[in-house]
């Protein structure tokens, strides 16, 4: 019966979808090679996955409209991380744990087990006594459709951890055993509890792997670990840590405890748009990870749905990254080398001196492009350097670096009359000659990273297309750049 009411809402999304695709695809503000939905709201990254040799991308999604709501899980599959086919929904609410309009199939993970593609995701109803969050799960023998386990859900929430602060399983298999890390939130602080289980079904409480004592906020959401070398890594989204919502923290972790001792800590990401990233493996190893390029109303500068709602869309995931750590147990955030294979229109410069005039500067048609550069910080004697970006018509985004106050900051004050904020982070300036810049620009995103990728930013602009100017200027002397490229970026939604 209950395979039959899934099956039922599932077609039901899919005819709707079906039906506004077309318009959806020619919304003004659609990207151009970050992963979007075909229609309606998207959220987290969920089940990333590959697979029978193919990436999975899972998603929050809301099929019917441009807003939050009814969450169900959206399906794509890509050979190159950039060109995605649309699979039919794979989850859709339809039980008495998870047939919520304000709840649903919330986020969660995949994993392959007994020949089947299974995922795990907290199931999220309110039948009266507030909102309720479990774990469940549902496999797949063709990686496409799926079916809820009839014994859901496999976990309810452990004691004094109230029943609408317990989400978002990330599971992974060590030796024989399957872990899994989940947020949750006790006495008002952020808590990730590991669980383990030999057959993904039967999961017993292990330990707290890590938790905040008020200084990480009060939840965590999307928890994420994973092994780098001989250390380990966890992701957390902290709610109720101010501008600090995507956090990493690196250190020791062992299998007898169950305990994460952490040495290090540092934020994945600064923008305002970057939240929910979830890691997986590429065939060849590589540790990548994905987020949703976009903000809650707990965050800075979140206002409503945002524009593109009016197109009947909302939200992308950001630039799938490759996580590196340095010998001091920071990690590093490469924008993956796929994007290479979609640049166009290349062009190269050497030296370039900036002064006080402000200089025009081309890459791609000035939308859909990527620069790469380097400040010799030597020859630099200016205070600040400044890159503005999709300018036009009196608008612009303004990206600072101040070498006086070593900050780097990007100004979405003046963007497009709806953005706002500025952006900030610390430079690592001492002792440093030169300072590498990348830069990531699309119809309604820019991702800027530096200082060896790991001081990054991600901000949505909804700029028109007459925006298309770049500019660069100094402040109080003149800044060197070398080794530049210039790149236009092709379309890889049509
Ligand atoms: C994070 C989050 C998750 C939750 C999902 C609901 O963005 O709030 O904690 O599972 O989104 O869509």
């Amino acid at each position: 019966m209950s395979k039959k009411i899934m099956l039922r809402n599932i077609e039901r999304a899919q005819r709707v979808i079906n039906e506004n695709k077309e318009t959806v695809k020619n919304g003004r503000m659609r990207q151009h090679y970050h992963f979007m939905a075909e229609t309606g709201w998207i959220n987290d990254p969920n089940g990333l996955i590959y697979y029978k040799g193919k990436y999975h991308f899972f998603y929050q999604y809301n099929p019917y409209y441009g807003h939050w709501d009814y969450m169900h899980w959206g399906h794509a599959v890509s050979d190159d991380l950039l060109h995605w086919e649309y699979l039919p929904v794979a989850l859709a609410p339809s039980e008495i744990y998870d047939d919520h309009m304000r709840g649903g199939c919330f986020s969660g993970s995949a994993i392959e087990h007994d020949g089947k593609l299974f995922l795990m995701f907290t199931g999220v109803t309110n039948e009266g006594r507030g909102f309720e969050q479990t774990q469940c799960i549902a496999y797949s023998e063709d990686g496409v459709h799926f079916e809820k386990y009839e014994g859901n859900p496999v976990l309810t929430p452990p004691k004094g951890v109230p029943a609408h602060q317990f989400r978002d399983p990330k599971v992974w298999k060590h030796e024989d055993t399957y872990y899994m890390v989940c947020g949750a939130s006790k006495e008002d602080r952020a808590q990730a509890l590991l669980y383990r289980s030999n057959d993904m079904i039967h999961w017993t409480f292990f330990n707290v792997l890590a938790e905040s004592r008020g200084e990480w906020g009060y939840m965590w959401e999307c928890p994420d670990f994973y092994p780098m070398g001989d250390q380990y890594v966890l992701m957390v989204s902290p709610m109720g840590a101010g501008e600090r919502t995507v956090v990493y923290m690196t250190g020791d972790f062992d299998y007898e405890t169950g305990k994460f001792d952490y040495h290090y800590s540092g934020e994945i990401d600064w923008g305002f748009d970057y939240y929910a990233p979830q890691s997986f493996l590429a065939p060849d190893g590589r540790r990548l990870i994905v987020a949703w390029a976009n903000c809650w109303d707990w965050m800075p500068f979140w206002k409503d749905w945002g524009p593109a709602y009016k197109e009947g869309w909302c939200g992308s995931f950001n630039i799938v990254r490759e996580v590196r750590m340095t010998k001091d147990g920071r990690l590093q955030f490469l924008p993956v080398r796929e994007l290479e294979s979609i640049r166009t229109d290349q062009k190269r410069q050497d030296n370039l001196t900036i002064g006080a005039a402000e200089m025009d500067w081309k890459a791609g048609d000035g939308v859909s492009f990527e620069m790469k550069f380097k400040i010799d910080l030597e020859k630099t004697n200016a205070d600040a350097f400044l890159i503005s970006v999709r300018c036009g018509g009196g608008k612009r985004t303004v990206c600072k670096f101040d070498f006086q106050h070593a900050q780097m900051s990007v100004d979405r004050s003046e963007s497009d009359g709806w953005s706002k904020g500025i952006s900030r982070s610390v430079m690592n300036l001492k002792g440093r000659k030169e300072l590498d810049v990348h830069i990531f620009s699309d119809q309604s995103s820019l991702e800027i990273f530096t200082d060896n990728y790991t001081n990054n930013h991600s901000n949505n602009i909804f700029a028109g297309n007459g925006q298309n100017e770049i500019k660069l200027c100094a402040c109080n002397g003149e800044t060197v750049l070398f080794n530049m490229e210039m790149y236009g970026l092709l379309e890889c939604n049509k």
